[in-house]
């Protein structure tokens, strides 16, 4: 702790109150407001803007400088040197494995791949056209169903276990909602394959024909996967740390987190992004629609642009465009009329005084929707593919927060309706208009 203090005086206020100040091994220094509300007073934070509400020692964001560092180590760094099930362990653990814990932890994933066969009835509930989001939301609550014999939050070896499964089952749950959708019998993972073959596998594999794995396309995955494993408090992370405050077990608290990244402003843009190129449709509409994302009195948004955190890039979206080229490249895609626009829109939008003016630049969402589209991934399917990517930082962050000590989340509020009033008899009442 630091010797800074905060001082803060309201009208009203006998005597200024003392907030003590904290300071992180890297960003902006933290005011503790703890005590203010012995004082009578709230903050008042909508977004969580400009609120710290953990302490964490996962993920370090410089949003103005676009730096992404987890447990250290650069985002670009671990891209280029490190793969998926690697950067899994140093988020779970905290640094990286040696050459035979690497090993290990490799062999102990690649045996909890499987899920209970039940879950494949359990799968025969959904319609065949429901959302692969909507599947993932329930399967993945439902695997409390099925795995109730890990599921003390206060057993460290009952956590480790639950962190294996979920990082193991995801790619196998996020195929079998594929293989729904379309009617083909589900594929069993493969132990001879390793994390991001065997997605592909169990995607694009039927009994009858085992795909050969594209190796572009397998380091592709495994790189949306390495991209997508944390990003300090989001929205979705944040989700699952209130979730798990109250004590819910670790697979309630990830269902929590899917259903949060859904949204379009979230996870959910990489779906939006493609629904927007489709929306437009041709070179020569891109004027149009960049006009309509500049009006303020249209909700139209570019989407796969702008960062809540990153106002000058987004380190993930440099790596995410690069891996890009090399898939367009290795798999001979360059006349796509969507991928086409794609590259148009990119080019115009870093040009354009608005975009530019408001620090908006192509976000992680926008590279990644264009790989998965030319990979062969609907895209119904790319949240799916964020949330497979994003469960170990879930976890990790879970983990930290009960091994922290565990209390739980209950923000206040700015109440602003109605003081206390009598009630009417309903023959007396005069109608409303009703406000939703
Ligand atoms: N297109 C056009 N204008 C935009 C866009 C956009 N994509 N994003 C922000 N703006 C404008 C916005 O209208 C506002 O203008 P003004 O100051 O005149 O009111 C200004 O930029 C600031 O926007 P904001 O909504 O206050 O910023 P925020 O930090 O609350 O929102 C965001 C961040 C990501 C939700 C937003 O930029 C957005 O909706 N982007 C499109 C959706 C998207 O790509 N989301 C994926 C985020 S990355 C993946 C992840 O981490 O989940």
């Amino acid at each position: 702790m630091s010797e800074k203090k905060a001082i803060l005086t309201v009208d009203g206020m006998e005597s200024p109150q003392e907030l003590p100040v904290y300071t992180g091994s890297l960003g902006p220094d933290v005011i503790d407001v703890r005590q203010l509300t012995s004082r009578g007073y709230f903050t008042y934070d909508p977004g969580f803007v400009s609120t710290a509400s953990c302490e964490s020692k996962i993920t370090y964001i410089d949003g103005g400088k676009g730096v992404l560092l987890h447990r250290g180590y650069p985002i670009e760094v671990l891209a280029e040197k490190s793969d998926y099930l690697e950067s899994c362990y140093l988020l779970l653990h905290g640094e990286l494995p040696s050459q035979g814990q690497y090993q290990e932890f490799v062999n102990i994933i690649t045996h909890h791949t499987m899920v209970h066969e039940s879950i494949a009835r359990f799968f025969r509930g959904f319609h065949y056209d429901s959302h692969p989001m909507a599947m993932m939301c329930g399967i993945v609550g439902a695997l409390s169903a099925f795995y109730h014999d890990s599921l003390d939050i206060n057993d460290s070896e009952h956590r480790v276990i639950s962190a294996h499964r979920l990082i193991a089952k995801m790619p196998t749950l996020a195929a079998m909602c594929y293989k729904h959708s379309k009617g083909q019998p589900f594929m069993y993972p493969n132990n001879k394959l390793n994390y991001s073959e065997n997605f592909v596998h169990m995607m694009f594999g039927t009994p009858c024909n085992d795909p050969d794995v594209n190796p572009v396309i397998a380091r592709a995955i495994d790189r949306i996967f390495l991209l997508h494993a944390d990003h300090e408090q989001n929205a979705s992370t944040s989700t699952v740390r209130l979730a798990g405050s109250s004590g819910a077990n670790p697979f309630a608290c990830i269902a929590a987190g899917i259903a949060t990244l859904w949204g379009p402003a979230h996870g959910g843009a990489n779906e939006a992004v493609l629904n927007m190129l489709e929306e437009i449709g041709d070179e020569k509409n891109i004027d149009t629609y960049v006009a309509r994302a500049k009006d303020k009195d249209d909700p139209f948004r570019l989407m796969g642009f702008g960062h809540r955190v990153y106002k000058n890039f987004d380190p993930r979206a440099k790596v995410m465009k690069q891996t890009c080229d090399e898939v367009l490249n290795a798999l001979g895609i360059e006349n796509d009329p969507l991928l086409k626009i794609a590259k148009r829109l990119e080019k115009i939008a870093l040009e354009d005084e608005y975009f530019i003016a408001k620090k908006l630049y192509p976000n992680v969402d926008f590279y990644s929707g264009i790989i998965m589209k030319a990979i062969g991934i609907p895209k119904d399917m790319f949240t799916v593919m964020f949330a497979t990517g994003r469960t170990v930082g879930w976890i990790a962050h879970w983990h930290e927060m009960i091994t922290d000590g565990l209390k739980i989340g209950r923000p206040r509020q700015l109440y602003t309706g109605a003081p206390v009033r009598e009630f009417p008899d309903r023959a007396t009442r005069p109608s409303h208009n009703p406000s939703f």
